[in-house]
């Protein structure tokens, strides 16, 4: 599998990315390694990390609880309390083994001890790996607010191998596969086509799938680092997803972000039909897509208008505005796209339907 080469940084994949890593140690003159992973990194991935190695290499690990609860200050204050404890200085390296949680956190904390010092990102979840450990956002949550304190700051290498995959849980790979979808649809159709065709996704797929993501993603944000434009497109399905998102938050059953992306790419794709003529076969398509795998949800007119109201905080907002991204065609998508409350309502009961 090809390497990818981002902005100052490469995305190596597989079994050889290990020993470039291990050579960017040497060639670096790495004083301290450390190794940032959460509880279920930790028994998981850690043991298939240190199994690449045919002599030992030392480091310090640093563990933090796992889950989205644990990405605020707190936990930062935790790791860079264990830096200093293990006399991490400017020299240090340290490796950011888990999902999008460790990632995000980790490359934060780094970036900001000491004035900041070198991260790499060897992502474990899907999510992660399509997504999260690429693209330079680094950041935590604040109050109820998420990723609203960080920076934009890239590691010194990715390092994606799928073996971290075998013991991700089948709901989080799920979650990660809506991203892959949304790169199907802003980007190459062929991704969609291949995830609808074989449910039963193996390995090679999945390989390919990731690799073709992270070159979307990768040359989307080459071309607008700081989402003044282009970068806006990620956002597909997310102004409806996030909504959804934010509003089961606070429900007993739980939507993860995938799962809410998913429904928000299916409405969107309605609006989209509505607004800018594209394919109603596809909308249906991905629609009876999104009700199989990822299950369908069911919300009354009341829970409806909720939703639409959370809209009115999303990032993308211009004005007071909601913005969407919407598609003409499959890889023609629109941003800054403004759509009526009724439109909105009647995209979210066309999914419901
Ligand atoms: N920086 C970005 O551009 C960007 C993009 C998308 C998402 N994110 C962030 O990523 C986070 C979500 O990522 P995530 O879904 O990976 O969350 P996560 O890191 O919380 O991982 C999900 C769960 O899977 C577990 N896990 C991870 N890898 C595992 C493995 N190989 N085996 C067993 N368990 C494993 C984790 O411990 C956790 O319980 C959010 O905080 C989101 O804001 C950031
Ligand atoms: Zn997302």
């Amino acid at each position: 599998m090809n390497n990818i080469q981002s902005d100052s940084f490469k995305v190596f994949f597989g079994s050889e990315s290990y020993k470039k890593l291990i050579q960017y140690i040497d060639e670096h003159k790495v004083s301290k390694l450390f190794i940032l992973v959460d509880e279920n990194t930790l028994t998981n991935c850690l043991p298939v990390f240190k199994d690449q190695f045919s002599s030992t290499i030392s480091f310090e690990v640093i563990r933090i609880k796992s889950g989205e609860i644990s990405k605020n200050l707190d936990t930062c204050v935790q790791v860079w309390n264990e830096l200093l404890l293990f006399g991490a200085d400017r020299n240090s390296l340290l490796i950011n083994l888990g999902g999008g949680m460790i990632t995000d956190l980790g490359g934060f904390a780094a970036s900001t001890y000491k004035r900041g010092i070198k991260f790499i990102n060897i992502p474990t979840s899907l999510l992660a790996m399509v997504d999260a450990s690429v693209g330079g956002k680094t950041g935590v949550d604040f109050g109820n607010l998420k990723n609203i304190i960080g920076l934009f700051s890239n590691p010194e290498m990715v390092l994606v191998d799928v073996a971290y995959l075998n013991t991700l849980p089948t709901r989080e790979f799920k979650c990660g596969l809506a991203e892959v979808i949304k790169y199907g649809f802003i980007a190459n159709i062929k991704l969609w086509n291949e995830i609808r065709e074989d449910k039963n996704l193996n390995n090679n797929t999945i390989i390919n799938l990731i690799h073709s993501s992270i070159h979307i993603k990768n040359e989307i944000v080459q071309t607008d680092f700081y989402e003044k434009n282009l970068r806006k497109i990620l956002n597909f399905g997310h102004t409806i997803g996030h909504a959804f998102e934010s509003y089961f938050l606070t429900k007993e059953n739980s939507l993860n972000h995938g799962e809410a992306i998913a429904i928000g790419m299916v409405v969107e794709l309605f609006l989209s039909h509505k607004l800018h003529q594209f394919p109603i076969s596809l909308v249906e398509e991905l629609k009876v897509f999104v009700h199989q795998f990822y299950g369908k949800i069911n919300v009354d007119k009341n829970d409806i208008d909720d939703i639409i109201s959370l809209l009115s905080h999303d990032k993308k907002n211009k004005l007071g505005k909601v913005m969407f991204v919407l598609l003409k065609k499959p890889e023609y998508p629109i941003i800054d796209c403004e759509v009526s409350y009724e439109l909105i309502n009647e995209g979210i009961n066309y999914y419901l339907n």
